[in-house]
């Protein structure tokens, strides 16, 4: 294990220059490269959220006892910090994020941060590990905030107590395919990723590891991903395994529905409002597989995904290919996105911090 020196006022493990200088800022790809800084509060069963602060990153101690250990009680954010040319650090929408573990919260009995408490440790978190924010166009700083039942408990109930915690780390491409396109396999077995009146809608921990089984065999196929249908009729498109899904035809573009089931996507949201800037019809409703194989073009989208162009979809024996490349509207989309994300064009609509 590393060991640890003091550097100014906070200990700091003593091989950060090396990580540091062993980065290849030109083939991020998106794993964990520990940075220096976690951010941590706790909370008390009837007492507010501590302040938190920001320690060394590294392990934590759990009791063995804890909720998220025992029963899976724990939700997960995603955002990135991007570092643009004229040499700032900006957060894209954090305020979606604070609010959307605020609903995670609320659906598995927890208490949440503030959403001012929120926006103000993920700034810190990205403040204390700036030197790890990639250089313009190469990548982003990926951070993850956690919500977890930390303290003891044996029966069923909330838990004692939360850590809420965030780490940090430079990510390159999600889903890095040569072909930069994505060919996603339909499931029609028997597994599900989620069904209503589950936990679906929130960014619950236990929404992801259900759905490796799946996600791996199909990567075995050779396939990018999987795309889960509704788990009641089997025949309406919902979510690939992490990000959300979109299919265009004419000038109408077309999403499944927030009914609990899908998660509600920040780039979701925020690519609907771009297509419908420029002059797309943006529908939420039922999308039935047969409509999405009729298609012009699908895509997906999520914080590590971030658009991305689906070039086939297989279901059953019929794969079916899409429109990609310059022409289509998500090279358009993840352009118009990401140029507001880096501040190549001016962010009209407030979403940068
Ligand atoms: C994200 O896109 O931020 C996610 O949380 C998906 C994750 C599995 C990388």
């Amino acid at each position: 294990a590393p060991s640890v020196h003091s550097s100014s006022s906070t200990l700091l493990t003593s091989d950060t220059d090396e990580r540091y200088a062993n980065v290849n800022w030109e083939e991020l790809e998106f794993s964990l490269t520990p940075t220096d800084y976690m951010f941590v509060a706790k909370y008390k069963q009837g007492e507010t959220f501590s302040e938190g602060n920001i320690v060394p990153y590294g392990d934590i101690s759990i009791s063995p006892c804890s909720a998220i250990f025992n029963y899976g009680q724990g939700l997960f954010e995603g955002l990135k910090a991007y570092r643009t040319e004229d040499k700032r650090i900006r957060l894209f929408r954090p305020d979606e994020n604070a609010l959307r573990m605020q609903n995670g919260a609320e659906r598995l009995c927890m208490t949440a941060p503030s959403a001012e408490q929120f926006i103000k440790a993920v700034k810190q978190t990205v403040l204390a590990n700036k030197k790890w924010v990639p250089p313009p166009g190469k990548g982003s700083l990926y951070i993850r905030p956690l919500l977890i039942g930390s303290g003891a408990m044996l029966g069923l109930a909330s838990a004692p107590e939360y850590t809420f915690l965030i780490y940090a780390t430079p990510v390159g491409e999600y889903h890095k395919v040569s072909s930069g396109l994505m060919n996603l396999k339909v499931n029609h077995h028997n597994y599900h990723r989620s069904h209503y009146g589950g936990t679906g809608g929130v960014k619950s921990c236990t929404n992801y590891s259900p759905v490796v089984k799946t996600f791996l065999e199909a990567k075995s196929l050779g396939f990018s991903d999987v795309l889960f249908l509704d788990a009641a009729t089997g025949r309406n498109i919902e979510e690939l395994t992490t990000s959300n899904i979109f299919i265009v035809k004419g000038d109408i573009v077309t999403t499944p529905p927030i009914l609990g089931t899908i998660l509600p996507g920040i780039t979701r949201k925020s690519v609907s409002e771009l297509a419908r800037d420029i002059g797309y019809k943006v529908e939420e409703r039922d999308i039935s597989v047969d409509e999405m194989l009729e298609a012009e073009e699908v895509f997906c989208t999520g914080t590590a995904t971030v658009v991305k162009a689906v070039e086939t979809v297989t279901y059953k024996d019929k794969k079916v290919k899409y429109k990609t490349g310059e022409e289509a509207l998500s090279t358009k989309l993840y352009t118009m996105l990401t140029d507001i994300q880096m501040g190549i064009v001016e962010d009209k609509k407030g979403w940068m911090v």
